[in-house]
């Protein structure tokens, strides 16, 4: 066993919350521990990782396979004594409800909420200190029409987060909550998205690097002076 270790699962390219969460806490000294469910992904992050003298041991795992998340506590505490956690996964759901197929409604809660349990309790089994941190979204705070799949499972996981939090907390866990209101400057929206991007402008997208910042603030907070949750917009969204 060497080091300590973070885990990041939703993890795709660099330009990306997942990705950049990954390298932050690599350039700290962490083992980080990038998981998601394509390996292809995974393994280019670790390698650009490793060539800036970090390091990283990819895991292929599905947010909402329990056995998944318990083999990815297994891989990494293999790794060291996990010190932060991290569950990043949750795609964006749209569509009207009248439309809405019950099954999109329920892969949408997998994935946002239920693996946000799945994840939040193995890590609470697992770590005796640090903390297990949550990306937040617009959603997770009000409803929206054509986003109520999406909406629903984002606050049931800020609602989650909150309970485990103070379960957690006198135990020496610090559980957290970052919401990202507001799209962001990552691959996500200047690739899927692009007249989102050139909507929005620079200066109308969420700043990758502030992001990370966020979940870097929380994780060195002291237990004299620990917030559950901080919420990162641009100056121009109106809210
Ligand atoms: N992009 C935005 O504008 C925006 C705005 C506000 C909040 N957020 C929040 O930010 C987080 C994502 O950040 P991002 O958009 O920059 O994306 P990202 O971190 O670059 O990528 C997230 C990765 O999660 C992985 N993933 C999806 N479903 C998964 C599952 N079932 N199991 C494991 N991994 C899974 C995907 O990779 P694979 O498909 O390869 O598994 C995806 O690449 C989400 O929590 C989202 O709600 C995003």
């Amino acid at each position: 066993m060497t080091g300590k270790v973070a885990v990041v699962l939703g993890v795709g390219p660099p330009d990306g919350v997942g990705g950049a969460l990954c390298m932050r806490f690599a350039e700290r000294g962490l083992h980080v521990v990038p998981a998601g469910r394509t390996p292809e992904k995974l393994d280019a992050l670790a390698a650009l990782i490793e060539s800036r003298g970090g390091r990283a041991t990819p895991c292929v795992a599905d947010a909402g396979q329990e056995a998944d998340i318990a083999a990815l506590f297994d891989a990494a505490s293999d790794l060291g004594a996990i010190e932060l956690a991290i569950y990043n996964a949750g795609n964006n759901f749209s569509g009207p409800v009248k439309n809405m197929e019950a099954a999109y409604f329920e892969a949408c809660w997998r994935v946002c909420c239920f693996g946000g349990f799945l994840f939040g309790r193995e890590a609470a089994r697992r770590m005796e200190t640090g903390s297990i941190l949550f990306t937040g979204a617009s959603a997770s705070l009000r409803g929206r029409a054509n986003f109520a799949a999406f909406n629903a499972a984002k606050s049931g996981l800020r609602a989650f987060a909150q309970a485990l939090a103070k379960e957690c907390g006198p135990l020496g866990l610090h559980v957290g909550h970052v919401v990202v209101d507001g799209a962001i400057a990552g691959e996500k929206i200047r690739k899927g998205l692009p007249q989102v991007a050139q909507r929005l402008g620079e200066h109308g997208m969420v700043d990758l690097e502030g992001i990370a910042g966020a979940f870097e603030f929380l994780h060195d907070q002291p237990p004299q002076a620990w917030s559950f949750e901080l919420d990162l917009r641009t100056a121009l969204e109106r809210w």
